[in-house]
């Protein structure tokens, strides 16, 4: 199949080495040269001449404003734009009127992957936009990653993308603060998170699936722990903090949705209620 990407930072390189490497004819483009030494594919000065070469255009460069500079002189009529550049759902259902107005197809995909994972078992990538542009090239797509194709409005990938970073970061906060609390009693910082936090945090996360149908219920009824009980125990947490010489700071803006949930009289419901404060 003949591919063109347009963009070979990191993420572009690993794309276009992977599809290579399946047996596609990959034609790249960047806007600094001497990117593509070593990848395999056919090199050209211009985007123009990218997206001439190929029906199945994939952009991946640092955000949607150098995504529409990089695409503002060249014609889209019969192309399939896939663009794996991270951005906002807004941005998604724009770039899909423009890309239309210039007669091509739009597909946006968003990678739950780092360069490195890219045509593993580990990599996922989610997609939405064209349905009939996603299954023409599902197959080759599938080369880079597991796709799943979450629907034709193209904004529901960069929505599901940055829902999965939101809860990566909620754990990376929880972690870090956790970790400061070990290492200020000079703990193994190793010990504990390969022994004991890493199991606990598989056995909270298998609780989840629990919580997202209660939620989708608006059914807050617990019978594990209600949210007066975190208060309390929040509270003794952010003083244990504090006794330690430890900044609090990822913890505080839960604590904040915790106590104003509680005042508004909510204090039986279980922590899942809390999404109501965010609604
Ligand atoms: N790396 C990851 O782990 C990862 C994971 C998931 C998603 N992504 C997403 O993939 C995209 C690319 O990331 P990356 O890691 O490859 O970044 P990167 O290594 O910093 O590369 C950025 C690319 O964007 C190009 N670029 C920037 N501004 C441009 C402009 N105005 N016009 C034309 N080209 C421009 C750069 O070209 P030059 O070489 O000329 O500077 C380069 O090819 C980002 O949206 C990122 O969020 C990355």
């Amino acid at each position: 199949m003949r591919i063109s990407i347009l963009g070979l930072g990191l993420m572009g390189r690993a794309l276009a080495r992977t599809l290579v490497k399946a047996g596609h004819s990959v034609t790249v483009w960047n806007r600094t040269e001497g990117k593509a030494d070593g990848l395999g594919a056919t090199s050209v000065a211009t985007a123009a001449e990218a997206v001439e070469a190929s029906p199945l255009v994939i952009v991946c460069v640092l955000d949607y404003a150098a995504v529409r500079e990089v695409l503002c002189s060249v014609q889209l009529a019969d192309r399939v734009l896939l663009n794996l550049t991270n951005g906002r759902p807004a941005e998604a259902r724009e770039l899909t009127e423009w890309v239309a107005a210039r007669g091509g197809d739009y597909l946006d995909g968003g990678i739950m992957a780092v360069p490195q994972m890219i045509g593993t078992p580990g990599a996922l990538i989610l997609y939405s936009g064209s349905q009939p542009a996603f299954e023409r090239y599902e197959e080759a797509l599938g080369a880079l990653a597991r796709p799943r194709y979450l629907g034709a409005d193209a904004g529901l990938a960069p929505l599901y993308d940055l829902a999965m970073l939101t809860g990566m970061y909620g754990q990376i906060a929880g972690f870090l603060e956790a970790a400061a609390l070990i290492a200020s009693e000079k703990g193994s910082v190793t010990e504990f998170t390969t022994e004991l936090l890493v199991p606990w945090l598989n056995a909270m996360a298998a609780a989840q699936p629990r919580w997202a149908v209660d939620i989708e219920a608006g059914d807050y009824a617990t019978d594990v722990s209600n949210l007066e009980v975190n208060r309390v125990g929040m509270v003794n947490l952010v003083r244990a903090f504090e006794d330690q010489g430890v900044k609090p700071d990822l913890l505080l803006p839960m604590q904040d949705v915790l106590d104003r949930r509680v005042a508004a009289g909510h204090g039986a419901q279980g922590l899942s209620s809390l999404i109501e404060e965010l609604r």
